[in-house]
C-alpha cells in the first residue's frame, strides 16, 4: 500500500493552546461551585485534555473512557461500544466531555446519553474540533476548539490508522 500524505498546517499547538486558555476560562466562569468531572475520549483527545484540564481554575475530577464507532477505515460504522469505562462515581456530578473531534456525532450521542442514564447531573461536550458537515446524530459541541471541513485530520491525538498522534500540530490526509 502507497503511503499516505500529510498536508499542510491547519493548526499549530500555539493555535491550540489559545483556544484552551480562552475555552477554559469560560469553563471555569461556567462550573463555578458545581461538582466538575471532566470525561477524556481516549486516546485521540489526550493532548487536548491535558490542555485543558490546565486551563480550567475549579475544583475538579478527571477520568478518561474509551469509546469506538471506528474500524480500520475512515468512515463510522454507527455501532458504538464501551471499551473503558470510566471508574469513578458519575451520579450528581457535572460531566464535561472533553473530546478530540465530532464526525457523525454517533459517539457522543451514545456518550451523552451513557452519562444521562448513570445520573450526571449534566452532561455537556468540550471538542478540540468540530466537523459539522458530517454529522448524522443530534448532537453538538458545548465548547468548540476550531471548526474543520470534511478532511481527514490526523495530529494532535488523531490518528490514521494508530499513526500521527505524537504530531505536536493538526494537519490532514491529502488525497
Ligand atoms: P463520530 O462518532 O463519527 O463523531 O466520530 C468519533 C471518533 O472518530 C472521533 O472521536 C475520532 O476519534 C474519530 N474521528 C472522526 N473524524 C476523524 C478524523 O478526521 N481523523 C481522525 N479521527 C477521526
Ligand atoms: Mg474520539
Amino acid at each position: 500500500m502507497a503511503k499516505e500524505t500529510i498536508g499542510t498546517i491547519l493548526y499549530t499547538q500555539e493555535d491550540i493552546w489559545r483556544r484552551a486558555e480562552e475555552l477554559g476560562k469560560q469553563i471555569t466562569e461556567d462550573y463555578k461551585g458545581k461538582k466538575l468531572l471532566l470525561v477524556g475520549t481516549l486516546r485521540g483527545a489526550v493532548m487536548w485534555m491535558a490542555d485543558m484540564m490546565r486551563n480550567i481554575d475549579t475544583d475538579m475530577e478527571i477520568d478518561f473512557i474509551s469509546a469506538s464507532s471506528y474500524g480500520a477505515g475512515t468512515v463510522s460504522s454507527g455501532k458504538v461500544n464501551i471499551k473503558l469505562d470510566v471508574e469513578l462515581e458519575v451520579e450528581g456530578k457535572h460531566v464535561l466531555i472533553i473530546e478530540d473531534i465530532i464526525d457523525s456525532g454517533n459517539t457522543l450521542k451514545f456518550l451523552k446519553d451513557y452519562f444521562g442514564e448513570r445520573k450526571a447531573a449534566s452532561v455537556k461536550i468540550c471538542t478540540m474540533l468540530d466537523k459539522p458537515s458530517r454529522r448524522t446524530a443530534d448532537v453538538y459541541g458545548d465548547y468548540i476548539g476550531y471548526t474543520v471541513d470534511d478532511l481527514f485530520i490526523v495530529g494532535y491525538g488523531l490518528d490514521f490508522d494508530q499513526k500521527y498522534r505524537n504530531l505536536p500540530y493538526i494537519t490532514y490526509l491529502e488525497g
